[in-house]
């Protein structure tokens, strides 16, 4: 099988990580990729939004399947234009459609449909610019802490939690009549905060059956002890001691059978990942979010921890036969330990050279993310560098080879948190 894998951070050098050891994947390509996915694939330099142009290299090398890494082609209707072209047909793309995808790129569809299906959720209410000063009103009336949310897809930005009203009301009116977050925040939830502990579990569907991945946590603002600015995830652990089997049960029973169950009902037919971002309020799951592929850095400690064939379970699932599919796990701990540049998530300075990759052990997987191979040096080229993915019988010991690791890769400007797993060990 020809394999193309769609994007370039941690999370595809991962994928493409565990798909090139595969006996069923003959040529594997990432678009675009980084200096990680260069050393054990083809990097392709196609842009994500440029269908017609994936599409002729799908044709031109043969590819078979096509892994959507990132959100947006799939928000943009990737999967569509494939589906509905004749001579594109037989290509198979894991991701949603368009309409599976508005879970993730659209908060208000998703918080209907929670509430159709009654998945438990944050109550929440939707405003624009046609009753904004309803929106303010009942900023006056609603308990504190507040989030507010971006309708659309805003890069990881777009929500901000306040204890206080008039910022709040601030912001609101900057999200709807400054376009704060562009389209994005032409509408803007309301919602209730949740108090809790928070997990990522993902689900891979074919639209007929489901497998539940192993779950993960991720460790989402700059700061150590969950302070600062939001990033794109700064570290992941998995598995997570209190997603027991208990907790597992409720979140297959009360969140899992009842959104397929209403992804049927609403006669979208789903293959792909479903990321089911929950707070953990006082041992009750609850949806934060959808999202419609994997997460990034959690894709770092979920794919080394599966043992079974992962291009074969994707494959079955294209085919409609995920229920035939073999999901093993290893029961160790992985930690990943994400090293960024100085400066992220606000401005940072861009390619810088990296060195020590020989000093780290082999048992350490480096996963590149903003990454770029140049003149045979590997340069930094974004915020989020790269992931250094360990093992162990223990979270302990799974970050003692991360944080290793973390000290001998090293570039000018290097920052990373010394506390990743801190709340869970
Ligand atoms: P999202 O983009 O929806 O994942 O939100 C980003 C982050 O904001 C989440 O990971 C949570 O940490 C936080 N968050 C979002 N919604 C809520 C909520 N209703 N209550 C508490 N925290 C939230
Ligand atoms: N780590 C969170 C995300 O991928 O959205």
């Amino acid at each position: 099988m020809n394999v193309l894998i769609l994007g370039s951070g941690g999370r595809e050098h991962a994928f493409a990580w565990k798909i090139a050891q595969s006996t069923l994947c003959k040529k594997l390509f990432v678009a675009t990729g980084n200096a990680g996915t260069a050393q054990i694939a083809q990097n392709v330099n196609i842009p994500l939004n440029d269908f017609p142009r994936l599409a002729q290299f799908c044709l031109d090398n043969q590819v078979d399947l096509v892994l959507v890494g990132t959100e947006t082609p799939l928000v943009d209707g990737i999967v569509d234009f494939f589906k509905t072209a004749e001579q594109l047909k037989h290509i198979h793309l894991i991701g949603p459609t368009q309409a599976g995808a508005m879970l993730e790129g659209s908060k208000d569809f998703s918080k209907t449909f929670m509430l159709k299906y009654g998945i438990p959720t944050a109550t929440a209410r939707t405003f624009d610019k046609s009753n904004l000063q309803e929106g303010l009103v009942y900023i006056d009336k609603h308990s504190l802490p507040i989030v507010l949310k971006a309708d659309g897809l805003a890069a990881g930005k777009g929500v901000i939690i306040t204890e206080d009203a008039q910022e709040a009301k601030q912001i609101l009116l900057e999200m709807i009549e400054g376009a704060k977050f562009g389209v994005a925040s032409n509408k803007v939830l309301i919602e209730n905060y949740l108090k809790g502990i928070e997990l990522s579990v993902f689900v891979l569907t074919d639209g007929i059956s489901y497998k539940i991945l192993p779950s993960a946590k991720d460790y989402k603002r700059i700061g150590e002890g969950d302070t600062g600015l939001n990033t794109g995830g700064m570290g992941a652990v998995s598995p997570i001691s209190f997603a027991d089997d208990d907790f597992m049960r409720k979140v297959e029973e009360k969140i899992i059978k009842p959104t397929l169950k209403g992804l049927k009902a609403e006669n979208i037919d789903y293959l792909g990942f479903i990321f089911i971002g929950l707070m953990n309020v006082n041992g009750e799951p609850y949806v934060i979010e959808y999202n419609v592929r994997m997460g990034d850095p959690e894709t770092e400690v979920v794919i080394p921890r599966i043992k079974s064939d992962f291009l074969e379970i994707l494959s079955l699932a294209a085919q409609k036969r995920l229920s035939e599919a073999k999901l093993e796990i290893d029961d160790r701990t992985a930690t990943t330990v994400m090293l960024v540049s100085g400066g992220y998530p606000q401005d940072f300075a861009k390619g810088k050279t990296m060195t020590g990759f020989e000093k780290i052990s082999s048992e350490v997987l480096a996963f590149h993310a903003g990454t770029l191979l140049s003149e045979g040096k590997i340069l930094t080229s974004g915020g989020r560098v790269i992931a250094l993915t360990g093992l162990g019988d223990d979270i302990e010991s799974a970050l003692e080879k991360s944080y290793k690791a973390a000290q001998f890769i090293d570039y000018e400007g290097k920052y990373y948190r010394k506390d990743i797993g801190f709340d869970v060990k």
